[in-house]
């Protein structure tokens, strides 16, 4: 087995701190040995031992993989009038979802598996080299069914979002379609699932019916997430305290009280730019959290309605302009809190032992993402020590 040496990198992002400056545990003058897809060494150029192949990077910097914990892929046909409709000043509603559930449904298997694939190698191409991503466009057995089937074959971080919102057809029996989720449909869906989410909003799921659903998921083995907060200060957050589930997502309208819930629990608060973006709401203040001591993760939440992007590039540009985050905790937040609200051990830091999942940036230093917002500076990505993309630029 061979082992490489990445050298001559003018910053280098590792998020243990130990190794270097800051939450980042930034190095400047920097190198790291990858062998078998893992991170074996890391420390500054000068003192980097001699090994098989030496790469320079020729004062280039290098963070850890992006680490997307929120996205909805599997989809069919796109919302832009909507978008369009929403700029000239009509309201995001959760009842868009319904247009997407329609040509979601209608759409073959190969058309839904040739979206999530489009989509993913555009999360690569911008850096992202973990991705989460949910059904809830089918909201139906069947069609949540194959959404989870061909979701897996992408990603090991698969949810189950059978309770996005309450379908047409049982719009007066919304408590039927609570029982077909919390029953039929999980009992379909929990093999191919390693986590379940529900909204928990104004005009989808209310409280008691999304902690019966996610309780129900929780007993077959799933790990609770929840879309908490986005549309109004509900009960969204109290409940993901309450059930420890790993992240609470969106997060746009919190109380005081929220925050304390968050800040006393192992929840992560997930933001994500692109939503209150797309939607032109008024977005969170992450320093609040972060003073309060809350753990924070951004993520794109790339989906037809209200967030469709898979740059997490532009996230961190957002949440740096508008969300009150440092570049450093934006980069953070990205890479190691997104690791944290998918407990997941394997990614989000270049230190020994992790999966050497990275990306090279034209650029001096990670603050030239926010800095220069628009502008593609990925280079190359890797995952487990293999290139996966390399920009021709
Ligand atoms: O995370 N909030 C709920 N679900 C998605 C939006 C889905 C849609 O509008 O299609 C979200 O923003
Ligand atoms: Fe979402």
């Amino acid at each position: 087995m061979s082992t490489t040496l990445f050298t001559n990198i003018a910053s280098l992002v590792t998020n243990d701190e130990t190794l270097g400056k800051g939450i980042l545990g930034e190095i400047t003058e920097a190198a790291f040995i990858e062998e078998a897809g893992q991170i074996v060494w890391v420390g500054s150029a000068g003192s980097a031992p001699s090994v098989d192949i030496a790469v320079s990077l020729e004062g280039k910097s290098v963070i850890p993989g992006f680490v997307d914990s929120h996205a909805h892929l599997v989809f069919a046909g796109d919302r832009a009038l909507e978008f369009e409709a929403r700029m000239s000043g009509k309201a995001y509603a959760a009842s868009g979802i319904m247009t997407t559930v329609a040509a979601t449904r209608a759409a073959t298997d190969d058309e839904l598996d040739q979206n999530i694939a489009t989509r993913a190698v555009e999360m690569y191409e911008g850096g992202i080299t973990t991705f989460e991503t949910k059904s809830g466009y089918g909201l139906d057995v069947e069609n949540e069914l194959r959404s989870l089937r061909l979701a897996v074959q992408h990603t090991e971080d698969v949810t189950f979002l059978g309770a996005h919102v309450i379908p047409e057809e049982y719009k007066s029996s919304a408590d039927a379609y609570v029982d077909l989720v919390k029953g039929e449909m999980l009992d379909a869906c929990a093999p191919y699932a390693r986590w379940i989410d529900v909204f928990c909003d104004e005009g989808a799921f209310d409280y008691d019916q999304s902690k019966a659903i996610l309780q129900a998921g929780i007993a077959v083995g799933l790990l609770p997430r929840i879309h908490a907060n986005q549309l109004s200060q509900g009960r969204g957050v109290e409940l993901a305290v309450e059930l420890g589930c790993a992240s609470a997502d969106h997060c746009t309208h919190l109380s005081a009280h929220d925050i304390d819930l968050l800040a006393g629990s192992n929840t992560v608060a997930t933001l994500l730019p692109g939503a209150e973006f797309s939607t032109r709401s008024e977005y969170p203040d992450a320093r609040r959290l972060i003073e309060a001591g809350v753990t924070v993760a951004l993520a794109t939440d790339c989906n037809p309605g209200s967030s469709y992007t898979s740059s997490m590039a532009f996230c961190i540009a957002v949440a740096v302009r508008e969300m009150n985050f440092t570049p450093e905790q934006a980069l953070w937040s990205a890479t190691l809190g997104g690791a944290k609200a998918l407990q997941r051990e394997d990614v989000g830091l270049i230190s020994v032992g992790k999966s050497a999942d990275f990306v090279v940036l034209d650029a001096p230093s990670f603050r030239h993402i926010p800095y220069r917002p628009g502008v593609d500076l990925v280079e190359q990505t890797f995952i487990s020590g293999t290139s996966i993309y390399r920009s021709n630029k």
